[in-house]
């Protein structure tokens, strides 16, 4: 795991969109580089995102959107996959995390109709369309890069605390920690839903790489605890200590609480400059 520490939230995001951009341009057919082949999935498709949605992930979307509209970098091969939705929103929700990726991002991009897919919170057949989800993550050859947000609570995904570490897609109830968190999304702290289907801790281990995103004095304790603490289904996101190439970025305040902050600013400091993220 490489702990990154950036002294801001711009920073972060621009080294989010760095990983994202290097994927993206290495193009289809690339070949391999870093921990795995690019796109493994049918013949000419190319890199797969993995997309998370909350606040974490906002500055690096606009980052993106800045690089396509000002830099022509293209999204056109480029698959995605949501880490997951609300369960019982009406379909013309704007806090659907469907809708919320293509106002954020999808919208503003230059991807194929239907190049981005997200778990159907409205699926009558919720078990079918987890299994369907997992199966057309697995069709698209798995997902390249799938940033990440972290919970108050250490949830990844929708994974809260006492979530299998090798869950797949499901369905979970939020606690009230992340109901109450994600109010501010709403107009009411009761809209929030209670359920989602989420990808699962299984799931989100077999991306080829993972990057995490914290910023803000709020993601310290929590950030220390899956960075350093034990890995547990009481923290999911400590699960991240079991994946071999996993990428968290903070600024400062999201670090104030890590022991071995001065080691990780020494070994990112004496990185050689070809390594990437
Ligand atoms: C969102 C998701 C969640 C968020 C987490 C942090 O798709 O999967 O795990 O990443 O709740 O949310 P923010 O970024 O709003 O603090």
């Amino acid at each position: 795991m490489e702990v990154v520490i950036l002294p801001d939230p711009e920073s972060v995001a621009r080294l989010a969109a760095d990983a994202v951009e290097r994927l993206v341009r290495r193009g289809v057919g690339a070949g391999p580089e870093g921990s795995g082949p690019v796109g493994a999935g049918p013949v000419g498709a190319g890199p797969v995102l993995g997309l998370a949605t909350g606040s974490s992930p906002l500055a690096t979307y606009a980052e993106l959107r800045r690089r396509h509209r000002t830099e022509g970098l293209s999204f056109a091969h480029v698959r995605a996959f949501l880490l997951d939705e609300y369960v019982g929103l009406p379909a013309d929700h704007p806090q659907r995390y469907a809708a919320v990726i293509e106002r954020e991002l999808a919208a503003h991009l230059d991807l194929s109709p239907g190049a981005v897919r997200g778990p159907d919170g409205a699926a009558a057949d919720v078990p079918a369309e987890c299994a369907a989800y997992e199966a057309a993550i697995e069709e698209a050859g798995g997902v390249d890069l799938q940033l990440l947000g972290i919970g108050s609570d250490g949830h990844l995904g929708f994974n809260e605390p006492g979530s299998s570490l090798s869950s797949l897609t499901r369905i979970k109830t939020l606690t009230a920690v992340t109901r109450a968190d994600n109010a501010r999304f709403f107009a009411h702290a009761d809209e929030v839903p209670r359920h989602v289907i989420t990808q699962g801790l299984g799931t989100i281990r077999r991306a080829r790489h993972l990057v995490l995103l914290a910023t803000g004095a709020s993601k310290a304790a929590i950030v220390a605890d899956a960075v350093e603490g034990p890995v547990t289904a009481s923290c999911p996101a400590s699960v991240l200590q079991l994946h071999p190439h996993v990428s968290v970025l903070l600024d400062e305040a999201a670090a104030a609480d890590l022991t071995r902050a001065n080691y990780y600013r020494e070994v990112y400091t004496g990185k050689p400059a070809w390594q990437g993220l």
